[in-house]
């Protein structure tokens, strides 16, 4: 079979991991790389072997003999590159946030969906192990109504480089490297689509679409000194968001990159009427939960490790998989809207100081009912269980039985 042509848009920081995931699947070459930093573009091809090299993205569309393009790109781009690949009818793999606004999201995915090709947006967390996991745990029953959930995704990096540069003059300040991240006119938001725009899909994995979101989206300014931008166009350093999901559950968000301490971690706490989850991908493999009639009573937590069959492929992957079989994979451009509206409704919110609703919530988790919690309990036979209070792993007996869903956990 002849391998897909790759051509990829932005050679960034990013990009690597885009390259290498396509290699790594055997099924691609990278045919074609593209950046208006062209000698950047040119060290990206070498290092992986493309043969075309352009500064242009319309050129290199032009010139044909592509299957698929990664954008990769500052996020000012993704619409335009988006909808000239579209266009061409080529499979089209975007990073997030899918676009500057709701506007452009809902064309980019129109248009994907006329062009009839493969789309997705890269959102690298959800399948990490423990979250998939958990959205087992969720779909068998265990947690039965959600209530309310708590998610944080912390970075220092602003803070950190700061740091760096004050005490040796030889670092340039990182919000000066960075200057696009920075800027509203390319990033669109700072933290709320950079970090945001991942734990608003995780979380939708868990308790469905949002009714309602109030945001309070600040820039600590001091901290800008460097930037060169004016004040009113630069990003924000923190989003700290109120939700209202369309079950009626509650959730709040934080996500910073002047979290002092912290390098790059996703934590959620999820509670429900039958159950509860603790994750966090500094353990990427294990969940802390209180499940069960007897847990509860005692509130005694339990850890569940993630297995093999928690580690479900990452969205490059299941992108190249979309063009071998001709079957769209969860990870796709409606999933990126669906995030850039609540993305869209936190910034009027922050602007407004209102909450905003939110039109037409696409879905709603069903959550079983508590006696299939009860008896599916007794079916967890394939997690081993270590107690909490007698710090002891219980491997678990042996039987057949599954949990009812124990794959395609993303809910449609
Ligand atoms: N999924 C994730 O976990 C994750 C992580 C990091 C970044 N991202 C996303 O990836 C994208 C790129 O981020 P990055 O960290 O690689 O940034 P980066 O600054 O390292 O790279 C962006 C590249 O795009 C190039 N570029 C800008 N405009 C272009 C144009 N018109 N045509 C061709 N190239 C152009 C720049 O010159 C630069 O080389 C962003 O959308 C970001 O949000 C996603």
């Amino acid at each position: 079979m002849n391998k897909l042509r790759i051509g990829i848009i932005g050679t960034g920081g990013m990009a690597h991991w885009h390259a290498r995931q396509y290699v790594e699947t055997g099924l691609c070459e990278i045919v074609a790389t593209c950046d208006v930093d062209r000698v950047r573009a040119q060290s990206f091809a070498k290092l992986y072997n493309a043969e075309r090299i352009y500064d242009d993205y319309r050129r290199m569309i032009e010139d044909g003999g592509l299957d698929a393009v990664s954008i990769v790109t500052s996020n000012d781009v993704h619409y335009a590159v988006a909808i000239a690949a579209l266009s061409a009818g080529l499979h089209v793999m975007c990073e997030k946030p899918l676009a500057m606004c709701r506007q452009e999201a809902q064309a980019m995915c129109d248009a994907a969906h006329s062009a009839g090709v493969i789309h997705a947006v890269n959102f690298t967390h959800r399948n990490t192990p423990c979250f998939t996991l958990a959205r087992k745990f969720i779909a068998a029953g265990y947690i039965s109504q959600p209530y309310h959930v708590q998610a944080d995704y912390l970075q220092d990096w602003l803070l950190a480089a700061e740091r760096s540069a004050a005490t040796n003059p030889l670092v340039q300040p990182l919000a000066s490297r960075h200057i696009w991240r920075m800027d509203k006119r390319v990033a669109g938001s700072g933290q709320l689509g950079d970090l945001g725009a991942h734990v608003l899909d995780l979380l939708y994995g868990f308790a469905g679409d949002y009714a309602t979101v109030s945001a309070l989206l600040p820039t600590y300014l001091q901290l800008h000194g460097s930037d060169n931008l004016p004040q009113e166009q630069i990003t924000d350093d923190v989003c700290a968001l109120l939700l209202q999901f369309a079950n009626g559950a509650t959730g709040q968000v934080t996500t910073s990159r002047i979290a002092s301490g912290m390098g790059d971690t996703i934590t959620v706490k999820l509670y429900g009427h039958e159950g509860a989850l603790l994750l966090d991908d500094r353990n990427p493999m294990e969940l802390q939960a209180c499940l069960g009639k007897a847990a509860l009573e005692r509130r005694c937590w339990a850890t569940y490790n993630a297995h093999e069959r928690e580690r479900e492929p990452n969205p490059v992957t299941l992108f190249v998989q979309g063009m071998a079989t001709g079957q769209q994979p969860p990870f796709s451009f409606d999933d990126g809207l669906r995030v850039q509206r609540v993305l869209d409704a936190a910034i009027e919110s922050n602007r407004t100081g209102q909450r905003v609703t939110l039109e037409n919530p696409k879905s709603k988790i069903q959550n079983p009912k508590s006696k299939i919690v009860w008896r599916s309990l007794q079916s967890l036979q394939w997690a081993e269980i270590r107690s909490s209070w007698t710090n002891t792993i219980v491997l678990c007996q042996t039987s057949t039985r599954r949990p009812s869903k124990p794959a395609g956990t993303w809910p449609t």
